[in-house]
């Protein structure tokens, strides 16, 4: 059941009722506080202009016409024409308990689509790098969250595994076997490596040479560059794959289509945007001329499909993915998540694709940018000595210092116990601290906010769970044998009641804009609603009710699958005892 559905529809058709236009506006708030009820109708103001009448008496006129009675125990019209809705206490109990005994937690599916998500994405000339953290994460987030709402999701991870840097890499790798070295020796460290050959192609004699051609080599299927490059790729990916484990993150081999999947594309699909008169040559090169994009003096952005040496670039592959994912897999949706400064890029791409009829009109192409993640000082975020910070390390100090802080905190875990636990709690801290910014800005890495046990963090709302289940359990209650009426009487269970039943709210709007911090705000204003709740409303003292505790313990129970159901779609992991 969808709160704002529910109402929504109701009030279209009082709109109706009172001869306002099809499709007029129909705007439905949240209340922002308790005293003017759960949602707000703002219909009434835009109408007014419409209907040259009084807002107020539209409003007013509004109220008449809508049929609320068993929805809503009061409806009032306040300030210019705004319509405050009081949902009945009762009706808000039978939602909970039917959501208490669903499942899905009363969260119903979206209709179906075919949504194709290019995330993580990472270049194998080199490490994972925390660039690639957040395309990573917030990407799994939104999959799990589309796959939950019903969708057909495939999963594309575009690894850079091709183009002009594996000629030097190949060639720097074919002298260390030679020299007996085995290749995963030699590969243990990606940054290393690529730096020794970066430092041979601009400085050795004939080396930039020989790179060159076994990059020609490469794409021409010589078979001895071809297995250099295999086992490359193997190695690279098998880093990978470590941070994804560590990460919790649902990525695996299977859903990987990097760059060189689609070398056999490149030609037909330059061919045919020539065809169709969508590039033309210049200086050698082939190229679109983007007048949408035109500058500020009317010239038209270049967007370049193929080198005049005859080389492919990005863009290139980019235009093959698409055709492929839009004709092949026949997307509905495409979402890619990459870092701003790629926008332009997009933007473009999107445009000659549909030009050239790669994309149809009903398909949906959307670059998913996110911002920076910065350090204290404000710069893109370094290690002490200036160079990018590996993913993994990121990761491994993550769990150091959740060890150290459980260490000061008093607790009855065993050893190995208190080291899953840190493992838990560093590894989602870094999650969570991620996912829960607007994806769109720039945000600063602090290790102690993201592990306080205070505010919008992983700790506080694991521990929110942690507490609400314990309840939960302790009270002997279960899915199966634990049926209770709901009575909302005090102010903090209707809070915590009206929060829960908007978890399907936070997650249509995730789906819809790939944002999962959606999700996180509203598990962190759950979490503080249980614990405001928690506070006031006793379940186990005397001289409450069997039915006041029964309704509680239900609310508890609620609240933990809740927060759990979030936690799970976000890839973060909740405790039994924390
Ligand atoms: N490998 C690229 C990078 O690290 C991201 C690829 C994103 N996907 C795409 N279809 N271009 O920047």
């Amino acid at each position: 059941m969808n709160l704002h559905t529910v109402l929504l529809d109701r009030f279209k058709a009082a709109l109706i009722n009172i001869g306002a236009p099809e499709n007029s506006p129909a705007p439905l708030a949240k209340s922002t506080r308790a005293e003017f009820g759960e949602y707000q109708f703002n219909g009434a103001m835009a109408l007014a202009k419409i209907l040259k009448q009084k807002p107020r008496d539209i409003a007013e006129k509004i109220v008449a016409a809508v049929e609320l009675d068993d929805i809503a125990e009061k409806l009032e019209v306040a300030g210019p024409g705004f319509i405050n809705i009081h949902l009945k206490s009762q009706w808000l109990g039978e939602q909970l308990l039917e959501a208490y005994n669903d499942e899905r937690l009363g969260v119903e599916k979206q209709q179906s689509q075919t949504i194709v998500v290019d995330y993580s994405s990472p270049n194998l000339a080199k490490e994972m790098h925390v660039g690639h953290l957040r395309s990573t994460i917030i990407g799994d987030a939104v999959v799990k969250a589309l796959e939950f709402m019903g969708h057909n999701v495939i999963r594309q991870n575009h690894m850079g595994d091709w183009g002009t840097q594996f000629g030097m890499l190949l060639a720097h790798l074919s002298d260390k076997i030679a020299s007996n070295q085995v290749a995963e020796t030699a590969l243990s460290d990606l940054e290393d490596f690529y730096r020794e050959a970066k430092v041979r192609f601009d400085e050795e004699d004939g080396f930039a040479d020989r790179a060159r051609q076994y990059v020609v080599k490469l794409q021409g299927g010589d078979a001895h560059c071809l297995s250099l490059w295999q086992d490359f790729i193997d190695i690279s990916i098998k880093h990978s794959e470590e941070v994804y484990k560590k990460l919790n993150v649902s990525l695996t081999r299977k859903d990987i289509m990097g760059e060189s999947a689609y070398n056999d594309d490149l030609l037909p699909t330059v061919n045919e945007l020539v065809q169709k008169g969508i590039a033309v040559e210049d200086q050698g090169a082939l190229v679109v001329f983007i007048q949408e994009l035109a500058n500020k003096d009317g010239e038209p952005a270049v967007y370049i499909i193929q080198k005049s040496g005859g080389g492919y670039l990005y863009s290139t592959t980019d235009q093959a993915a698409i055709r492929y994912r839009c004709q092949k897999l026949g997307a509905d949706r495409t979402l890619i998540f990459t870092d701003a400064r790629q926008a332009l890029h997009f933007k473009q791409t999107e445009i000659v694709a549909r030009k050239a009829g790669f994309i149809s009109e009903q398909q949906s192409y959307e670059h998913c940018p996110f911002g920076m993640m910065l350090g204290q000082d404000g710069k893109p975020f370094k290690t002490r000595s200036g160079s990018t910070v590996k993913l993994a390390d990121l990761l491994d100090e993550a769990v150091e210092r959740a060890e150290k802080l459980m260490a000061d905190r008093k607790s009855d875990f065993s050893e190995a116990e208190r080291q899953q636990v840190a493992e838990k709690i560093g590894i989602s801290a870094v999650k969570y601290a991620d996912l829960s910014k607007n994806r769109t800005t720039d945000y600063i890495f602090n290790w102690d906010s993201m592990l306080s046990f205070e505010g919008n963090t992983a700790p506080y709302i694991q521990y929110a769970y942690t507490r609400a289940n314990k309840i939960f359990k302790d009270a002997g209650a279960n899915s199966d044998s634990f049926t209770a009426s709901i009575e909302l009487q005090s102010p903090q269970e209707r809070v915590l009641a009206v929060k829960l039943l908007q978890y399907v709210e936070a997650l249509n709007l995730l789906t819809a804009e790939a944002t999962p911090h959606v999700l996180c705000s509203y598990l962190y204003e759950l979490a503080s609603s249980f614990m405001s709740f928690y506070e006031a409303c006793p379940i186990f003292k005397a001289g409450v009710s069997n039915e006041q505790k029964n309704s509680r313990i239900t609310l508890t129970g609620l609240t933990a699958k809740t927060i759990k159901s979030g936690l799970e779609l976000l890839g973060i992991s909740t405790l039994e005892k924390m």
